[in-house]
């Protein structure tokens, strides 16, 4: 088992309970889409998986340990992230921003350009190629289109070979079109690499088509969870009509307080 997430709870500071007891595990090289509405907790669970949010109860084990503060950073070397705006540094070249994701977290990056060795370089040009922007290499970030910016995304994630990607909302800010050719390259590159993705998202069709497996989110629960091959879009609709119901708690005073 790669992952195995165990009673996961996190209540923020003013009170929102975002993750009510999450029981998640993942295998190595599968595809996972986790659906949810807004505020369903889908961004707390990825960034508990990475450590960037402390839970309060519960456990993550990642390839074979347990995430704490001693194998933190060691376990994050091995995962990738990718966010729904990109997070390049804008007036830097895809070339430089794909480096950045061989930097330890804890570096002053913006120090380091110099530092990366010719073979570092290759690999991020290599990474660049597989995304489909060589010819973009040099070019500032801010100078590309969305969809070209999120391919640079998936480079920078995958130049350090992470086993696990984490992406969030990956196709948020792209048109529809654009949106199913950047799924279709996070499912390649997760192929061909072995990587492992989970991957947020908030459209049905784009889950039914690219992953291998759907998890459902609603109120800080796992309401559904499945092989993709297993469900259609109208179970999916359906299951959250019955949750917006309160169908799917026992406790119903508890199914009201989701709503937030
Ligand atoms: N730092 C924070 N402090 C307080 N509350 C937070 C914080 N981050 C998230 N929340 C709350 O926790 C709940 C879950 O948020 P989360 O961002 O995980 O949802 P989400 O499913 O990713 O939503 P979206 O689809 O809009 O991205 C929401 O009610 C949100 O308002
Ligand atoms: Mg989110």
């Amino acid at each position: 088992m790669l992952l195995d997430v165990q009673d996961l709870r996190k209540t923020f500071d003013n009170g929102t309970r975002a993750l009510r007891g999450i029981d998640l595990s993942v295998q190595d090289g599968e595809f996972v889409v986790i659906l949810g509405p807004s505020g369903s907790g889908k961004t707390t669970l990825l960034r508990s998986i990475n450590g960037l949010v402390g839970p309060d109860a519960g456990k993550v084990r990642f390839c074979d340990r347990i995430i704490s503060p001693s194998t933190l950073p060691d376990l994050r070397q091995k995962t990738g992230m990718v966010f729904q705006d990109f997070n390049l540094v804008n007036n830097l070249s895809s070339l430089n921003n794909v480096l950045t994701g061989l930097l330890d977290s804890s570096n002053k990056f913006m120090s380091m350009f110099y530092l990366f060795s010719r073979e570092q370089k290759l690999r991020a040009l290599d990474c660049l190629k597989r995304v489909g922007l060589l010819d973009k290499a040099y070019t500032r970030a801010d100078q590309l289109s969305g969809g070209q910016k999120q391919r640079v995304g998936i480079a920078r994630a995958i130049v350090k070979r992470p086993v696990l990607l984490l992406a969030d909302e990956p196709v948020a800010s792209v048109d529809p079109l654009i949106a199913y050719s950047i799924m279709s390259l996070l499912r390649d590159v997760g192929n061909e690499f072995g990587i492992t993705v989970i991957c947020n998202l908030h459209q049905v069709d784009l889950a039914l088509k690219f992953s291998d497996r759907i998890v459902g989110l609603s109120g800080g629960r796992i309401v559904f969870d499945a092989p993709t091959r297993e469900v259609d879009d109208a179970y999916i609709r359906n299951i959250y009509r019955g949750h917006d119901r309160g169908l799917f708690f026992e406790d119903s005073g508890e199914a009201e307080g989701m709503s937030q």
